[in-house]
């Protein structure tokens, strides 16, 4: 039978996080472009908050694993507060912020009527700077950043994000530009 180290479940959960929040991004971005068609921006809408979910909860297994590690194990300190950790304490930080980001945009969808929309729409664009941030993060401390394969994720994820948000905001400005003319 085939066995995982915890260094080995650390790594599968990073990436799937990864590739998951990737996802609820893209989702996000796209179902919020005025030239897509209603049906299907309430399918992507639906696979954006179910990604952004999944996304969270590996996110949480990948860093509260770092625990139990036994080449390099991280307190619950360093596990929850940026910038403490022994080992690489600015990239481990980097993912720690990201995660916290997630947190606050689950808490301010369900307080959206408390908070308002404004603060809530704020806190939801946090997710593109923590993107990046989770990007370097991945990029500089992961192990599989050394193979070609592991660049090409991050290469390709980082291509598509800022396509996909450069057309989310062009998309909003000429939406802009043409009821102003209207
Ligand atoms: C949004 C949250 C997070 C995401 C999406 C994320 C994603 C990733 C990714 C993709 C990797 C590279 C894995 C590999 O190359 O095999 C990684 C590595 C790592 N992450 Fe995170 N991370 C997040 C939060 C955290 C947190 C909160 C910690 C806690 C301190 C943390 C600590 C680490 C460490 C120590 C590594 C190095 C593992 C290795 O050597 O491959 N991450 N993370």
């Amino acid at each position: 039978m085939i066995t995982f180290s915890t260094w080995e479940w650390i790594r599968a959960s990073g990436l799937s996080a990864y590739f998951l929040l990737f996802l609820s991004v893209c989702f996000g971005l796209i179902q919020n472009m005025n030239i897509i068609n209603r049906n299907i921006r309430n399918v992507l809408f639906l696979m954006h908050q179910t990604a952004g979910w999944f996304a969270f909860l590996f996110a949480f297994f990948h860093g509260l694993l770092l625990y139990f590690d036994d080449y390099q194990p991280f307190s619950i300190r360093e596990i929850f507060i940026p910038f403490l950790a022994n080992y690489q304490p600015f990239f481990t930080g980097l993912g720690i912020i990201a995660f916290y980001s997630m947190f606050l945009i689950f808490v301010t969808t369900d307080l959206m009527k408390k908070v308002g929309r404004n603060i809530w729409k704020t806190v939801h664009l946090l997710i593109l700077p923590s993107f990046i941030l989770v990007s370097i993060h991945g990029l500089f401390i992961g192990t599989d950043t050394e193979e070609t394969w592991g660049k090409n994720i991050y290469a390709s994820a980082i291509f598509c994000f800022s396509i996909l948000t450069v057309f989310r905001f062009l998309s909003k400005i000429t939406v802009k530009n043409n009821r102003n003319r209207g």
